[in-house]
């Protein structure tokens, strides 16, 4: 007899086995940098919350006073009966901060991606995308019908190659999507945009970037990456973002042309048929736009504190990669030592997580620790006083 559920068990267990099974801590409060996870008080490196503003005033009053105006809750999908006048104003407000004719919020990055992606491309198309794409981008482009090209992580050389082999295809591709990461969650390299987009341009491709790292990050007031490399925006066709990270609250978005945007909504299914966001979301990701507008020190304070926890940790002796951003890993190899030094902190009162394969190389295990505008010096010094101590106690420096 078939037994219709013994799979559930068996698969979980042999990830336990493997020890590739996510065991979550839970955070017990407000994501700061001094926080409770699991019952202890710990220092918070690894939260996507770049600029602090999921616990900033000014957005947890909005969310507050729009439960009091609109409600907990939506009522429906944004087609039927769910687009509220928030909605609308967190997409003129988007648009106007990004420089761009026009936005649209989804609910989520990863519903952004996988809604839109296989509606930019049909069977007579090629998708080409950078090898170490975000899964949410990878997902997306197996729902597309299209043909699948890959080139070598930010390797604009690599990308001409596929680019010329493409024209050679007959018939003729109809379109042509190049997609790429802003900034790489794992390693936090940025994506050579500007020469990718001249790239397309020759080729009459479509340019898609998920800035997702990039935004409250890069560029002018946090703009993101096309502010970052004074790109002209025509020229980058789909920006794709999320207010899950810098902005600290939930939800995906795109800006382009109006055209796009138009699209966009007629056709992403996810954007169609699933609930649109509870208006103290909107409301909350409205405020955080004002905030970055408003006050652009949370931006300098992020770098400011991304320099010089990268700078005490390489005198240190330890290798932080090849970021060039706030993302910093800490490369230690094997996936054990990753493992052990990331359980040591948390003993010592600092929450870093380890990366290990299958999320990264065998060989290229990491603790991944994310900056924070709202760190102060005292919090970055106590920080690498533990990574200092456990470094050595590990052999790692
Ligand atoms: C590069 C990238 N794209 C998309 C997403 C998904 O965004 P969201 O959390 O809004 O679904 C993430 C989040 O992990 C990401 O890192």
């Amino acid at each position: 007899m078939r037994n219709p559920t013994a799979f559930l068990a068996e698969e979980y267990q042999a990830l336990v086995k493997s020890e590739l099974d996510w065991k979550l801590r839970i955070l017990q409060g407000p994501s700061t940098p001094r926080c409770i996870v699991d019952g202890k008080k710990v220092l918070m490196l690894c939260s996507n919350n770049y600029l602090g503003l999921s616990d900033h005033p000014k957005v947890k009053e909005a969310a507050m006073q729009a439960i009091k105006t609109h409600g907990a809750g939506s009522g429906s999908v944004r087609p039927i009966a769910g687009t509220m006048d928030i909605h609308i104003e967190l997409e003129k407000r988007l648009a106007k901060f990004k420089h761009a004719e026009a936005s649209l919020v989804y609910q989520t990055g990863f519903a952004a991606n996988a809604g839109l992606i296989p509606q930019l491309v049909g069977k007579e198309d090629l998708i080409i995308s950078d090898e170490l794409n975000h899964g949410s981008i990878i997902d997306g482009v197996r729902l597309a019908h299209g043909e699948r090209a890959i080139y070598k992580h930010t390797d604009v050389e690599d990308l001409k190659r596929v680019l010329n082999e493409a024209e050679k295809h007959s018939p003729a591709y109809r379109r042509i999507l190049i997609i790429t990461d802003g900034v790489f969650s794992m390693d936090g390299d940025i994506a050579p945009l500007d020469g990718i987009a001249e790239l397309a341009e020759k080729h009459g491709a479509m340019v898609y970037v998920d800035d997702a790292h990039g935004e409250g990050v890069l560029g002018d007031g946090g703009r993101g990456i096309v502010s970052h490399f004074k790109l002209d925006r025509e020229k980058v066709h789909v920006e794709m973002g999320t207010f899950s990270k810098a902005f600290g609250v939930v939800g995906g978005h795109i800006s382009g042309s109006r055209d796009l945007v138009d699209f966009a909504y007629n056709r992403s299914r996810t954007w169609l048929l699933s609930g649109s966001h509870p208006p103290p979301v909107a409301a909350a990701c409205i405020a955080a736009i004002d905030v970055l507008e408003k006050e652009p020190q949370h931006v300098k304070k992020l770098w400011e504190n991304t320099r010089y926890f990268k700078k005490t940790m390489k005198d240190l002796g330890f290798d932080v990669g090849n970021s060039q951003t706030p993302i910093t890993p800490v490369m230690v190899g094997q996936s054990g030592v990753a493992k052990k030094l990331s359980s040591r902190l948390f003993e010592e009162g600092v929450f870093a997580l380890p990366i290990v394969f299958p999320m990264v190389a065998r060989d290229k295990a990491r603790i991944r620790t994310m900056m924070n505008a709202a760190l102060t010096k005292e919090d970055l010094d106590f920080a690498v006083s533990m990574f200092k101590k456990i470094g050595k106690e590990l052999h790692i420096i």
